[in-house]
């Protein structure tokens, strides 16, 4: 788990498409924070990736979550299939039909994941109004969707990437700002600075002979070191504060834990991450306080946590016991931790959006 603010979304399309689970396998254990996945229809780009029976096989290859950027002209028609994949946040471009807009990322939201819109290098962010309460993921993307491997937009990025956190601004916990093209290390500290959450970078990590581990950590750190320069008035950063995870809760406690804390000063960051899948189908979230206040929060919160844990812990008790589901408890072989629902367990759950 990252210690910083920034996060790394590793694209999968400059991959080798013949053995993508030893790709899965090797960018998880390289550090990746998640993983973005690129679909492309030869409609709405000119270029063919994967479909949705692509990320389901992957889905249990990781416990990451998966975030899906369709580039394809009718949204609407498969995103169904899309949820049933298993996709954690699901995220299409606003310049499709506008008639499927609004359904489709209702329909995301309803089955609980994360709804995002994309814009093109061309579309003004203005064309996100009309369902900024419906947002969750804003991706700016700073190339022509498309291929992998072109140059940074950095007039785009200026111009957008600020204030695409406008329009999430309705929403305290989870918000994310992703960018997407021409990311790594050259462009990494500008982007951060911007305040991005989610850096999507692809083919730079699957260049033969590099090393992907190293490359991520640079991004990250790039990333946080350019965020931090930009809240110290353009000083550079000494000593450089690292995020640390202070505590993982479903989406509602999140929300009020992440107020209690903030009232006294110390200020948190609320994002997904590797949290466990609820039986809601929804994942806790992480919540991220300065590791120079770490001390501090756990001093004055400690007590609060563990209250916090065991709410959480009844609430998904009483989850289970109304509707009649399991929380995903299965170890896989070979690794720790839970195993993301399977597509019917998350598609028997009814909607938890919000
Ligand atoms: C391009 C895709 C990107 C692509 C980015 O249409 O949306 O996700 O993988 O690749 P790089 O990092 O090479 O620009
Ligand atoms: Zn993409």
């Amino acid at each position: 788990m990252a210690g910083g603010r920034a996060r790394v979304a590793v694209s999968i399309l400059d991959a080798d498409h013949s053995n993508m689970a030893y790709a899965i396998r090797r960018a998880e254990q390289e550090g990746a924070d998640r993983f973005h996945i690129d679909v492309m229809d030869g409609h709405f780009v000119p270029n063919l990736t994967f479909g949705p029976k692509m990320i389901k096989g992957v889905r249990p290859r990781t416990e990451l979550p998966l975030d899906a950027h369709l580039m394809i002209s009718d949204p609407l028609q498969f995103i169904d299939e899309f949820l049933e994949a298993g996709c954690d946040s699901i995220t299409f471009h606003v310049e499709v039909d506008p008639t499927q807009i609004e359904p489709a990322l209702q329909a995301i939201r309803k089955a609980g994941r994360a709804a995002g819109l994309a814009v093109r290098p061309g579309t003004p962010l203005t064309a996100l109004e009309p369902y900024r309460k419906l947002l969750d993921i804003v991706l700016v993307m700073t190339v022509e969707p498309g291929f992998g491997g072109q140059s940074f937009m950095k007039d785009v990025a200026a111009e957008k990437l600020l204030a695409a956190r406008e329009y999430l601004s309705h929403k305290p916990v989870g918000a994310e700002v992703h960018v997407d093209g021409g990311v790594n290390r050259e462009t990494a500290e500008f982007i951060g600075g911007l305040g991005v959450d989610i850096l999507v970078v692809g083919s730079v990590l699957w260049i033969k002979g590099r090393d992907m581990g190293r490359e991520i950590r640079l991004v990250r750190a790039l990333a946080d070191e350019g965020y931090q320069y930009r809240l110290n008035h353009g000083k550079p950063p000494i000593p450089r504060d690292a995020m640390v995870t202070f505590v993982q809760l479903p989406k509602a406690l999140a929300r009020r834990f992440m107020a209690d804390i903030e009232q006294g000063g110390i200020p948190v960051i609320a994002l997904r991450g590797t949290g466990q899948f609820n039986p809601d189908g929804v994942r806790d979230y992480d919540l991220l306080v300065p590791a120079s206040a770490e001390a501090l929060t756990t001093e004055r919160h400690a007590a609060d946590r563990a209250r916090y844990l065991d709410e959480a812990a009844r609430w998904r008790e009483a989850y289970i016991a109304e509707h009649g589901v399991r929380p995903p408890d299965t170890q896989r072989p070979g690794m720790d931790g839970p195993t993301p629902p399977t597509p019917a367990e998350r598609a028997s759950r009814p909607a938890a959006s919000g």
